[in-house]
């Protein structure tokens, strides 16, 4: 069983702003460097109003990548999926709170897999929406921007609901993970480890970086290496 909760806060690259005609070199890069997770963003033009790649192109990269893959899945039913992305050896399966009719079975499925299940939240679906699922739950994926494209300005109104998750977390008892989804960077990564985060999920800001591995000790707090 993957270690997926080292000491600190992850980063999990987003391969959406990776380089597709060079998958493969785009993974060995992440692998060479201080980043925890892949994150996968699985879109189906229906839930988000884009598409980005499914279970073809997560098999490719699962065959290089030597870190745990974190699966976002922005796409409507995602139940019907539950095992395949388990077949796909996802570690982290999220689905999206506003496409589940019946989210407490969907996590009580992926948990039955053996993988860690995550819920994300859209910017408008407030944090308290999670009361009576916070046991059941091993992932919280709070979008900070609206869910479908990368490169997007990050929404300020995530840091309350950060603290306003911590604390629900907190009083629960639970380990579940909080994890932050769009418009991450340089910038903002402190603040928002400072306000309770544990996963920053970092797309453009690290793969449009010029040195993609110290964008990511950046993130991580470490020094930066010297380029050679
Ligand atoms: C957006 C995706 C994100 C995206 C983040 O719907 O869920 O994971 O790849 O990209 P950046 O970091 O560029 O905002
Ligand atoms: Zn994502």
């Amino acid at each position: 069983m993957v270690n997926l909760c080292n000491m600190g806060h992850l980063i999990a690259p987003s391969i959406l702003a990776a380089d597709f005609a060079n998958l493969q070199r785009e993974v060995e890069a992440v692998n060479d460097t201080e980043a925890d997770w892949f994150h996968l963003d699985v879109m189906d033009g229906v839930f988000v109003p884009n598409i980005s790649f499914g279970m073809p192109v997560i098999k490719s990269i699962a065959k290089h990548a030597k870190k745990p893959l974190d699966v976002h899945l922005m796409i409507v039913d995602p139940d019907r999926y539950i095992d395949a992305f388990h077949a796909l050896q996802a570690d982290v399966l999220t689905v999206h709170l506003e496409a589940c009719t019946h989210l407490h079975r969907t996590l009580q499925a992926i948990r039955a897999k053996g993988m860690k299940a995550g819920v994300a939240l859209n910017p408008h679906t407030p944090v308290s929406s999670l009361h009576d699922v916070i046991e059941e739950l091993d992932l919280v994926c709070l979008m900070s921007v609206n869910p479908g494209f990368g490169g997007q300005e990050f929404i300020e109104h995530t840091y309350s609901k950060v603290r306003e998750l911590r604390a629900m977390i907190n009083r629960a008892g639970s380990s579940a993970m909080i994890e932050i989804d769009g418009g991450v960077g340089i910038n903002n990564w402190s603040k928002l480890v400072n306000a309770g985060a544990d996963v920053l999920v970092a797309g453009s800001s690290v793969f449009n970086s010029p040195s993609l591995a110290n964008a990511i000790r950046i993130m991580k707090g470490i020094p930066e290496q010297s380029q050679a």
